[in-house]
């Protein structure tokens, strides 16, 4: 067999490890592997493949990003793209295409196993927020950065008494948020599914003054909505090649910040995480985790269940469609949202 494999999207931690468990039983299978490059971009135009060697497996386990470079070209958005790519895959005499990737690039992928090409998901997103599976690659990588961030920004915010806000990643969704905060013992969380009014942030802060509180963590996610804030407004409205606003130049923790500062007279500073949560070595869940949908995508390959990819539900791997992935997007549950308010 001609196996391709492809990561697609942002790239997150855990990727390698998942490339890794795809290809090492298919080469110990005696089937050939072969590395689609840079996403989508890699069967676009003329095409962009390599064949893998086991030595091009072996070392990678730890490794951040993707050995196989990514890129958020999206065949979708641009005239005859799954055409092409289409007749790329076919030319290149693949049996078999193994796509790692969030919904974008699952949405690609669903297309072309509804044309009868022989496509196999992995869910990947630090974002956490594809539907049918409670785990995707990276976002415990995630999380782990944004819970140290808060250790060390504890001491310093104690020391001088500020309001430190934190803005995270996790696009429309406040799972990267809500963890980290949780994790990290956030004074306060603002994510996208619970809208909070600034009055609330406010008297919030007044309410901590009051009871001797001279200091405060917030976690804000880059999607939140805030009073005066438009969205698709100025400079908001900077797209990536998904079309996909590109919610960090909206700068909503510093934002959030100023105003805090003027109506509470707090002294705040901000740290916006950025891709810090995106870079750096995979944890020891994401490359467990990793390997485990990795290896079962490989099965779902061995066994031909094209348009088909492993999930995770309640700490096993099941097996959902693509199409029901990326059906919508999974939100934070208001109980977990609740849960971390007990600790505001
Ligand atoms: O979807 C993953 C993600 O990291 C989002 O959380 C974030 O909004 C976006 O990608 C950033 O994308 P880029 O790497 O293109 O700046």
């Amino acid at each position: 067999m001609r196996i391709g494999v492809l990561t697609g999207g942002g790239d997150a931690p855990g990727l390698n490890a998942a490339i890794r468990a795809v290809a090492r039983p298919a080469l110990a299978a005696g089937d050939t592997v072969v590395g689609v490059r840079n996403g989508w971009a890699g069967l676009s135009g003329d095409g962009d493949l390599v064949e893998m060697t086991r030595r091009d497996v072996s070392g990678i386990l730890q490794l951040g990003g993707t050995i196989l470079g990514s890129s958020r070209v999206n065949p979708m958005k641009n005239e005859g793209g799954l055409e092409v790519c289409l007749r790329n895959l076919r030319a290149a005499a693949l049996d078999a295409l193994v796509v790692i990737g969030g919904d974008d690039t699952l949405s690609v992928g669903a297309w072309l196993a509804d044309q009868g090409a022989p496509v196999v998901g992995v869910p990947k997103t630090v974002d956490n927020d594809l539907s049918a599976t409670d785990y995707c690659i990276g976002f415990d990588s995630a999380v782990s950065v944004v819970t140290e961030a808060l250790d060390r920004l504890h001491t310093t915010a104690a020391s001088h008494h500020r309001v430190m806000v934190v803005e995270v990643m996790g696009r429309d969704t406040g799972w990267v948020a809500v963890m980290g905060g949780l994790a990290g013992g956030a004074d306060m969380i603002l994510i996208p599914e619970y809208p909070v009014g600034l009055d609330e942030v406010v008297a919030h802060f007044d309410h901590r003054r009051a009871q001797g509180r001279d200091f405060s963590i917030i976690v804000v996610a880059e999607g939140v909505e805030l009073d005066g804030m438009d969205r698709d407004s100025g400079e908001a409205v900077a797209a990536d090649a998904f079309g996909h606003v590109q919610l960090s130049k909206r700068g909503v923790g510093e934002r959030l910040a100023t105003m805090i500062e003027e109506r509470t007279g707090n002294e705040t500073r901000t740290t916006v995480l950025g891709h810090t949560q995106r870079g750096g070595s995979p944890t020891a869940y994401d490359r467990v985790w990793a390997t485990q949908v990795g290896a079962a995508a490989h099965g779902l390959v061995v066994e031909k269940r094209w348009g088909m990819m492993p999930v995770v539900r309640g700490g096993r791997v099941a097996v959902a469609r693509i199409s029901e992935v990326v059906a919508e997007q999974r939100k934070v549950p208001r109980e977990l949202y609740d849960l971390a308010r007990v600790f505001f």
